[in-house]
């Protein structure tokens, strides 16, 4: 159990300078999965030092897998080969992360031997039904709570067969759950979605030399092969850029250069709404680096009308509302966001948090059973409570930026979640954050 911690933001001048930003959550978590049941040695740089994704590394530890950490964010993965993990002698506790519980659940249900995944308070109240359900579908024996809830009880010895799966949701996780239990199972797994989501399980199946055929909206791989360590190189996460952007833009006279963000274009749907907000965000030297997109990252103050969200861009950004909620109510007019009822069950129901938390901050906003409509204006001082979602708490430190008297948060100790070095970062180029 973290300490509990609350900060408060206050307005400070212009913000200024480059902003490093930690390794992607997402490929960190997939990157120690894949490197831990492959055949060989892989090193992991660019490794995301989160609370989410060590828990995700000690999870492999605890089966066996030897992970050596020779510095900050790297990570030598020995891997034990498909077979290889051995039977954990404790429940495996995923602690806040969706994507660990919910990746792990694919690769388990797979395993000779029984597991159970258990999280964090707010992990515990996340929808696993989801996964259980097509994963019971390729033959996996698991049980959760009532109501499809976390700790996850997982069968071993289960006989998987492959699956063509259409998922109900746009779920990034789901999908690769189903993808990492295809790895065991006997044939075809073929996997259909209704909006593209993000494909770094299959970009990084590939790079692991498992054969795999993917295209947007679709992924299919055949059960039976093996996987071949191979070094993987984290790119900076778009997600935690995602506060300096936005902070960057709404206060006056700043500008920030945000090096190597990760820009796969299923995680970059904020900058293309941004823009049609009237956004400045300029991208240099794109390149690629290990097989990702990245580019610096150019963002300066500029003035923003509000807008209506279209829906197809909410799954591209679907980590991203939190800040959009603070962009909204600093911009001039309306901004409905809807179709996104997917934000009720993250961390935490992100509409409630963020609608709360504005309008104790004097911004309207009503909240809609998939979205909200934010009426932009001024921001006034007072305090506001994150719920423990990291997203949550970044976004209203950046809302702090904007008000007219200082904005108190409860419960920010999460951050280290996602973007352990927040606060420093933070302070570093111009914000007015205590603890
Ligand atoms: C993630 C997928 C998304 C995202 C989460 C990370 C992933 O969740 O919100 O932060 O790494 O696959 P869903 O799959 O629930 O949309």
């Amino acid at each position: 159990m973290t300490d509990r911690v609350d900060w408060t933001s206050s307005a400070s001048g212009p913000l200024r300078g480059d902003v490093v930003i930690p390794g992607d959550k997402s490929i960190s978590h997939r990157a120690v999965m894949l490197a831990a049941i492959a055949d060989g040695v892989s090193q992991v740089d660019g490794f995301l030092e989160g609370e989410d994704t060590r828990a995700t590394a000690a999870i492999f530890a605890q089966m066996g897998v030897r992970i050596e950490t020779p510095s900050a964010s790297r990570r030598i993965v020995h891997g034990v080969g498909m077979d290889g993990l051995q039977p954990p002698t404790a429940a495996l506790d995923c602690g806040n992360a969706g994507t660990g519980m919910r990746l792990l659940a694919g690769i388990l249900a797979g395993q000779r031997f029984d597991s159970i995944l258990v999280g964090d308070e707010s992990l515990s109240r996340r929808p696993m039904r989801r996964v259980i359900d097509p994963l019971r579908a390729m033959g996996a024996r698991i049980d959760a709570e009532t109501g499809g809830l976390p700790p996850l009880r997982i069968g071993g010895g289960a006989a998987l067969r492959g699956i063509a799966y259409s998922a109900p949701v746009a779920s990034a996780q789901v999908k690769s759950a189903v993808l990492l239990a295809g790895l065991h199972a006997d044939g075809e797994t073929d996997l259909r979605e209704l909006h593209p989501t993000r494909d770094y399980t299959e970009r990084m199946l590939s790079a692991f030399g498992w054969p795999i055929r993917f295209e947007p909206g679709r992924a299919r791989l055949w059960g039976g092969h093996r996987l071949h360590a191979t070094d993987v190189v984290v790119p900076a996460d778009f997600s935690s850029a995602a506060f300096f952007i936005v902070a960057a833009i709404l206060v006056p006279g700043s500008r920030l250069l945000l090096r190597a963000v990760g820009l796969n274009p299923r995680r970059t749907g904020l900058v293309n709404a941004l823009r049609l907000m009237g956004a400045d965000i300029r991208e240099h030297d794109r390149r690629e680096e290990g097989g990702e997109a990245v580019a610096d990252i150019e963002v300066r103050y500029s003035r923003l009308r509000g807008t209506a969200i279209p829906a197809d861009l909410v799954p591209d950004m679907i980590d991203e509302f939190p800040i959009l909620f603070v962009a909204a109510a600093a911009a001039d007019g309306i901004t409905t966001i809807s179709q996104a009822a997917e934000l009720r069950v993250k961390e935490s129901d992100r509409i409630a948090v963020m609608a709360t938390g504005l309008r104790s901050l004097g911004v309207r906003v009503e909240e809609t059973p998939d979205g909200a409509v934010i009426i932009g204006g001024s921001l006034r001082g007072g305090s506001v409570d994150s719920t423990g979602d990291h997203r949550c708490a970044m976004s209203f430190a950046v809302a702090g930026l904007l008000a007219d008297a200082p904005v108190r948060i409860a419960d920010c100790a999460n951050v280290a979640t996602s973007f352990p070095g927040f606060f420093e970062r933070a302070n570093e180029c111009g914000f007015a954050l205590e603890s």
